[in-house]
């Protein structure tokens, strides 16, 4: 069947213009002024709001087990929470155990998307160890349409890989393509610092935050992308937190380096007070790297402006505070880490990006939608409004005001860490390959309708 979306404004990574957009079953067919009325079955008008492509986020944990439990939300209850707010398309992680094959995470996490997922996923895969046939299991990965692996330089003896592992792991995609996305904290010496402090009896969440400086997420950029340097390969920084960080980064990048960093909306608008709320609350807030004193802020949204960083993502780890972040109450090394936000990146970006001043329009869909595309290997399939693309939008209405609340989100969470924020801007009309999945603050879509999303490596970003 094919819908019109008459009226609105086209708002892409480039452009910005009164448009109609035709879809022809899942995809579109036509982006022009003045598509007759006729043209199709179905006519949404959008007058009045923007038309922009579904949002991509690129660093979302459903369904993981992590610190001895499991995220709150799974791939149902979490791929709908990100449609409401406008998500159209994840890309998870899915983890290798130490020991096993990188082929048995995958099917793993193929059985937990299945049946479930109500928008379109991608899988990262987390390499805990090459053993012997790491390297070629990573090609097989690469085919298999798992174009990007996760290396952990944080949590020793759980995740955490050495030097020879990431420069082996870092050399491989110099040949497949892929990319290695690095979550860059010298785990080490932060795990000195934890003894340190338990031994001192600073047990508290903020302790979280004050064991794992900035210094120590600094040291392990600047050695990620040594590695990827000596190894001829791109690489990408999680999760980016501080200042200390991005100089790294931008250093790096300045010289003509292949690096790429995300950061995400929890960096960009809390500070490290957060971990310091009385009857234990602070644990909200504890997730790795941790937040940073408030003068970080304003430099990470100057890293946005300037292209220092090039995507925003969530880092969606969500952990109820009643029952999951209370295993820490006496002991904040067990408080499992993590935080909710998937429902929110496009509110929060909208409004403290374009609302703000901070971002223009063109902005806000490339860091949030059109950037991660092409870095992970889904453009122009995902995050662009054109011919022959999927028809994965977002009818945005700029007006709409909105009250984050863990008592209305659909995250499978106890809390939020934005509560009682108000956001001006929000998703009205959710389309993804042509279906209408949230139209009105209601779910019109479907557990399960939500396909695997075979990512090309080399997504071409870096030549
Ligand atoms: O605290 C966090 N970020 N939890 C999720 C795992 C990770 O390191 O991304
Ligand atoms: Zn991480
Ligand atoms: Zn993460």
């Amino acid at each position: 069947m094919n819908t019109l979306i008459r009226n609105g404004t086209v708002v892409t990574a480039r452009t910005t213009a009164r448009a109609d957009v035709l879809l022809e079953g899942a995809v579109i067919k036509e982006v022009r002024a003045g598509i007759p009325e006729a043209a199709a079955a179905k006519v949404i008008d959008a007058a009045g709001m923007y038309v922009i492509p579904g949002g991509i986020d690129v660093h979302t944990h459903l369904d993981m087990p992590f610190g001895g439990t499991t995220s709150a939300d799974d791939f149902e209850t979490g791929t709908r929470a990100a449609a409401f707010g406008g998500t159209t398309s994840i890309v998870d992680f899915a983890i290798q155990a130490r020991g096993t094959r990188m082929r048995d995470a995958l099917d793993t996490w193929w059985k937990k998307a299945e049946g479930r997922a109500c928008i379109d996923y991608g899988l990262h895969m987390i390499v805990t160890d090459l053993g012997t046939s790491g390297l070629e299991d990573m090609d097989e990965l690469v085919n298999e349409g798992v174009a990007s692996f996760k290396l952990f330089m944080a949590y020793p003896n759980v995740l955490m890989v050495d030097d020879a592992t990431i420069f082996k792991a870092l050399s491989q995609t110099a040949k497949n393509g892929a990319l290695i996305c690095m979550h860059a904290e010298n785990g080490s010496v932060i795990d000195v610092i934890i003894a340190q402090a338990l031994a001192e009896g600073k047990t508290a969440p903020i302790y979280h935050a004050l064991t794992r400086p900035p210094g120590a997420e600094a040291e392990a950029v600047h050695r990620a992308i040594a590695l990827a340097e000596i190894a001829g390969a791109p690489v990408y920084i999680v999760h980016l937190s501080s200042e200390d960080a991005l100089n790294q980064v931008r250093e790096a990048r300045d010289r003509g380096v292949p690096a790429f960093a995300e950061t995400c909306p929890q960096y960009l608008l809390l500070s490290i007070e957060e971990l310091e709320r009385p009857d234990f609350e602070g644990a909200k807030y504890v997730f790795t790297p941790p937040l940073r004193p408030k003068h970080h802020l304003p430099k990470l949204w100057d890293g946005l402006k300037q292209d220092h960083l090039q995507v925003v993502s969530t880092d969606h780890c969500p952990f109820c505070f009643e029952d999951q972040k209370i295993l820490g109450k006496d002991d904040f090394t067990k408080i499992p880490n993590g935080g909710p936000g998937i429902e929110n990146r496009l509110q929060l970006m909208y409004h403290y990006g374009v609302n703000a001043g901070n971002l223009s329009l063109n902005r806000f869909v490339e860091l949030t939608s059109t950037t991660p595309a092409r870095i992970f290997g889904m453009y122009p399939k995902k995050g662009e409004i054109a011919a022959g693309s999927d028809a994965d939008l977002v009818i945005w209405d700029p007006g709409a005001v909105y009250t984050i609340t863990s008592k209305t989100h659909h995250m499978r969470v106890d809390y939020s860490m934005f509560e009682g924020y108000q956001v001006r801007g929000n998703a009205r009309t959710v389309i993804s390959r042509g279906e209408v999945i949230v139209d009105g603050g209601e779910f019109l879509g479907k557990p399960g309708r939500g396909q695997y999303l075979k990512r090309a490596a080399r997504g071409g970003a870096w030549k």
